[in-house]
């Protein structure tokens, strides 16, 4: 049985976009896979904290205090999560230009030497294997083309930091133009509505399978 992980990050709630097309991809993930286990890790509504100077010995060095440990098991719950997924659905609005703070405490807690990447003859390598990624792509403006386009720090930076831990199959769908009025919002969600049809093909599940 596939197993999807499925990672929110907007603070909106039902306003959300990113969540609306989130949940339409579940729904399309199901409809080719229907017991498809689904983990839901809701970093807007519980949020993973930052690291701190009394935590991050936890990810980064030898847990010995009890704050370290204790982000040491979150990490492991995390990368636990990760591990076991074939399917990885990320909601990530674009926040100033980025992604959510949420987000990236979530990576901060997931990159982790020697679990999820290790270097090796002087380069690194990521210990993730044979996962697909789906992002979703909220934005306020436009950035897939214009002159903002060099102002996008979320989808490079999203690709660089999956890509460090091995996840490379990865499929980004925007919905740009989002605060645009209401005209641009249906426009945006109606593509990439048809975007996520297309990137989930009848096969999308079982080819990790095979
Ligand atoms: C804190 C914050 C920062 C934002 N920064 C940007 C930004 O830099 N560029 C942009 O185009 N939109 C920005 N927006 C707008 C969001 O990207 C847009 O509303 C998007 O739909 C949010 O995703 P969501 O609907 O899933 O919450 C920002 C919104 C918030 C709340």
């Amino acid at each position: 049985m596939s197993k999807i992980l499925v990672i929110n990050s907007s603070l909106s709630g039902d306003a959300s976009v990113s969540r609306l097309l989130v949940a339409e991809t579940v729904q399309r993930l199901q409809a080719t896979e229907p017991n498809a286990e689904i983990t839901y890790r809701d970093l807007g509504d519980a949020a993973i904290p930052h690291l701190t100077s009394a935590t991050v010995a936890g990810i980064r060095a030898v847990a010995e205090t009890p704050a370290e440990l204790a982000a040491q098991a979150l990490s492991d719950e995390l990368i636990a999560e990760l591990k076991t997924a074939d399917v990885i659905v990320i909601g990530a609005p674009m926040y100033n230009f980025s992604i959510p703070t949420s987000l990236r405490a979530w990576f901060d807690h997931v990159l982790r030497p020697r679990v999820t990447f290790a270097y090796k003859d002087g380069s690194v390598q990521g210990l993730l294997q044979n996962k697909r990624v789906i992002v979703i792509e909220s934005r306020g403006g436009l950035y897939s083309e214009g002159p903002a386009k060099a102002m996008d720090f979320q989808e490079p930076y999203l690709r660089t930091l999956l890509g460090f831990i091995g996840l490379t199959d990865i499929s980004f769908v925007h919905a740009e133009k989002i605060g645009h009025g209401p005209e641009a919002r249906e426009i945006a969600i109606t593509t990439a509505k048809s975007r996520i049809a297309q990137a989930i093909t009848p096969g999308f599940m079982n080819v990790l399978n095979a």
